[in-house]
């Protein structure tokens, strides 16, 4: 599947003012609620992917800016094509059948319905479309449509200008876990559909994937990791910071660890479970298998909890598997933060 359309097209309303470059390598910023990723990435003349460059740096009570200018100074920014991504409340994705149209013509038609698929002022969001099928020759065509605050990404181009640097696209964290998922991921398509699970600190996305890649599904699921240090914190009666420790460093405490977790993983999977029930009687498609990344896949045997109540395969996905390395980039340093650099590699895989 082509995703430089809607990468193109993505919020072409903010694009439009926007300096739009080319053939410049890709940095792509993840800005999460705890940390922020940065991820830079060369086309080789072989025809495979490299990372030039990266970081992560922790947001420290809740001043994101502090972060991203220590990220900055790490990371050697010139003339890269700087690429990010908005997710959480206030981002949207309906999935919709309509008769078939080009993309212009559906662009105009959906201005005067856009009310009827998202629950906000269409005064207040940024909206953009995508044809999933469109080389199919069906009269009906599967429409991704996708709405945003506004706030949310003006907030996020200010952002950036104050640390001194101009946005190119703006798109959604699981718009770009998927496009680092088809653009990546070789493993053979199932016959029905694969779903990816981006388990984050507060947040967590849940996208449905066809035996394409092509998108079906989009959820955001408000249980993330930290809801998991916070139940550890608890059970065990720790404070928040050795909940953490035990959470990424459990050594022999393991069992205990695990146990102490369970009501508040098993309460995401309850979510999972239920969205996976609905898109199956919605779709008539069973999902097949699931992919864990987001640093809450890096907490040690979540995927066979996932995989004994789904009772389905559950992998991690390590975006890094498909990904050359330059010289520079170590592999010890960049490994250990591996599942954390999902949608950092989907943005800077995007196609400008
Ligand atoms: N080695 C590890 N083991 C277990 N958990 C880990 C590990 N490393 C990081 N985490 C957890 O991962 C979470 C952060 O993941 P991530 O960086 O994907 O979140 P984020 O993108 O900042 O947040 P969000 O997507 O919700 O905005 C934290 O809650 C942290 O505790
Ligand atoms: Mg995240």
């Amino acid at each position: 599947m082509n995703w430089q359309l809607l990468f193109n097209n993505y919020f072409h309303l903010v694009n439009k003012f926007l300096p739009q470059s080319q053939q410049k390598p890709v940095i792509g910023f993840d800005i999460g609620t705890s940390s922020v990723k940065a991820v830079e990435i060369r086309n080789t003349q072989e025809g495979s992917f490299e990372i030039q460059r990266w970081a992560l740096e922790p947001i420290e009570g809740l001043d994101t800016k502090a972060a991203l200018k220590r990220l900055f100074s790490r990371m050697n920014i010139k003339d890269q094509v700087p690429v990010t991504s908005v997710s959480g409340k206030g981002t949207l994705i309906r999935y919709i059948d309509m008769p078939r149209l080009t993309i212009e013509e559906l662009r105009k038609s959906i201005v005067y319905e856009i009310d009827k698929y998202f629950p906000f002022d269409p005064q207040t969001i940024y909206t953009d479309c995508y044809i999933i099928d469109p080389k199919d020759k069906e009269k009906k065509m599967s429409v991704l449509v996708v709405a945003t605050k506004k706030e949310l990404v003006d907030e996020r181009i200010k952002l950036f200008k104050e640390v001194g640097l101009e946005l190119t696209c703006v798109t959604t964290n699981s718009i770009a876990t998927a496009n680092a998922f088809e653009r990546l991921v070789k493993v053979q398509d199932p016959a029905g559909a694969r779903a990816i699970l981006d388990i984050g600190g507060s947040v967590s996305n849940l996208m449905i994937l066809d035996k394409n890649h092509s998108p079906r599904f989009t959820r955001d699921i408000f249980i993330g990791s930290q809801d998991i240090s916070n139940q550890i914190s608890n059970i065990l009666g720790v404070n928040l910071a050795k909940a953490e420790e035990l959470k990424r460093s459990p050594g022999d405490k393991l069992n205990e660890i695990v146990q102490a977790s369970e009501a508040s993983v098993e309460n995401l999977i309850g979510e999972i479970h239920l969205s996976f029930d609905y898109f199956i009687t919605e779709k008539n498609l069973p999902v097949d298998d699931l992919f864990l990344v987001g640093g809450g896949a890096l907490f040690k045997g979540i995927e066979k909890t996932f995989e004994k109540s789904l009772n389905m395969p559950v992998k991690i996905w390590n975006p890094l598997t498909d990904l050359r390395l330059a010289p520079e980039v170590a592999s010890s340093d960049i490994n250990s933060f591996s599942s954390q650099l999902g949608v950092a590699i989907g943005l800077a895989l995007t196609k400008v």
